[in-house]
């Protein structure tokens, strides 16, 4: 039998929770530490916990059975046997936990959007650049089953050159769903631009690199304290190429998560929608892949099985993203930030 990797989870809130069920899903991995600061989480209690997509039943504790539990992170960090570092906490505790795993040469997964702002994210990639151990950024939509196979169509050449783009990632007001209400607080959360828009960004960042410059229009503080709560950006990638995105969590409570694209080529228009993944050719022959495998069936599945992989295998984990790329997406948002403040196109 392999060896499993010996995984640590840091924050238990729906992040945390759903790589604890993934985790424990997946052959490749032993859960033995987790840290939390609330006292029921450590007990299993995690009724409290509210997601967007994909969410498990609350209502049945975790078991818990054999894995060590913490009040503080850094206790679960200087655990000998902990070997990859999960870091599912609200975003403004990322640095800290990251850098100090890194600092004793332990293997980091770091949920997106890695740091408060890329200067923070630059001290962490020059951490991993001194340390023994790998980092990588859980910027899951890379690993996403639809728009993987969206990105092998356009980056074999088999989708022709692309004409349009756009993507959307609309959910309903989240006020009341985090820990501490975190999110609503736009310095803590950077607000929906920042940790939900973020997504579509790095995607366009992946698909097609960096735009010269990016025009934003969006809404603040009708839903957090004063962040923005719904962005629309085109990402500007020279004449005739229209790429836009999409973000907001600004509708009612009760209004469906959409997580959406559709990418116009010239061989093809490639889609996700409500209706499904679509791959519609140019004479009219609708395909319907699905990329998904049941064993992973999610990017969430996919990402972590990959760094399991990294880890076990000592294989740097830098196939789907790098924490460079991660600086980019999140340079690329602060400068959509500043479009919003100053109604002007920003230069990249
Ligand atoms: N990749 C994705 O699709 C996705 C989706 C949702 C959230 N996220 C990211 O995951 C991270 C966590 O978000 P969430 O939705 O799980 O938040 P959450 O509020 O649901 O959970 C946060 C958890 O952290 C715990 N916590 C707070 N301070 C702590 C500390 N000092 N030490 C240990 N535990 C602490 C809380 O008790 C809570 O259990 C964020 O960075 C968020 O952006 C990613």
């Amino acid at each position: 039998m392999d060896r499993k990797v010996k995984v640590g989870i840091i924050g238990l809130g729906f992040m945390g929770t759903t790589h604890f069920s993934i985790y424990k899903s997946n052959p490749k991995a032993e859960i033995v530490a987790i840290a939390d600061v609330n006292p029921d989480k450590l007990k299993g209690d995690i009724s409290s916990v509210i997601g967007n997509i994909g969410g498990g039943d609350n209502s049945k504790p975790l078991d818990l059975n054999g894995i060590k539990t913490y009040r503080d992170g850094m206790d679960l960090i200087n655990d000998p046997e902990v070997e990859l570092v999960d870091i599912c906490v609200p975003l403004y505790l990322h640095k800290k936990y990251a850098t100090a795993a890194l600092e004793i040469n332990k293997n980091v997964l770091c949920e997106k959007p890695l740091a408060a702002n890329s200067s923070e994210a630059m001290e962490i990639l020059h951490a991993s650049e001194k340390s023994k151990g790998f980092i990588m950024t859980g910027m899951c939509i890379r690993f996403w089953p639809e728009y993987r196979h969206a990105y092998e169509l356009i980056n074999s050449g088999k989708a022709g050159k692309v004409i349009s783009a756009t993507l959307k990632r609309l959910s309903p007001n989240i006020d009341g769903n985090s820990w501490k209400n975190w999110f609503m607080k736009s310095s803590l959360s950077g607000g929906a631009i920042y940790d939900l828009h973020l997504h579509d960004t790095d995607a366009i960042r992946y698909f097609f690199g960096m735009p010269e410059s990016v025009t934003s229009f969006g809404v603040k503080g009708v839903r957090s304290d004063s962040g923005i709560d719904h962005v629309m950006t085109r990402y500007n990638f020279g004449k005739n190429s229209l790429i836009t995105a999409e973000g907001g969590w600004d509708a009612a409570k009760g209004t469906p998560f959409e997580m959406s694209f559709q990418i116009v080529c010239e061989k093809m228009t490639i889609r996700l929608s409500e209706s499904g993944y679509k791959v519609i050719h140019e004479n009219g022959k609708i395909e319907e892949p699905k990329p998904a495998i049941p064993e992973l069936p999610t990017g969430w599945h996919v990402e972590i099985d990959y760094m399991l992989d990294c880890v076990k295998n000592g294989v740097k984990p830098e196939k789907y993203t790098t924490l460079r790329e991660t600086v980019d997406s999140i340079k690329m948002v602060e400068a959509e930030m500043k479009s919003i403040e100053t109604d002007s196109t920003v230069k990249l």
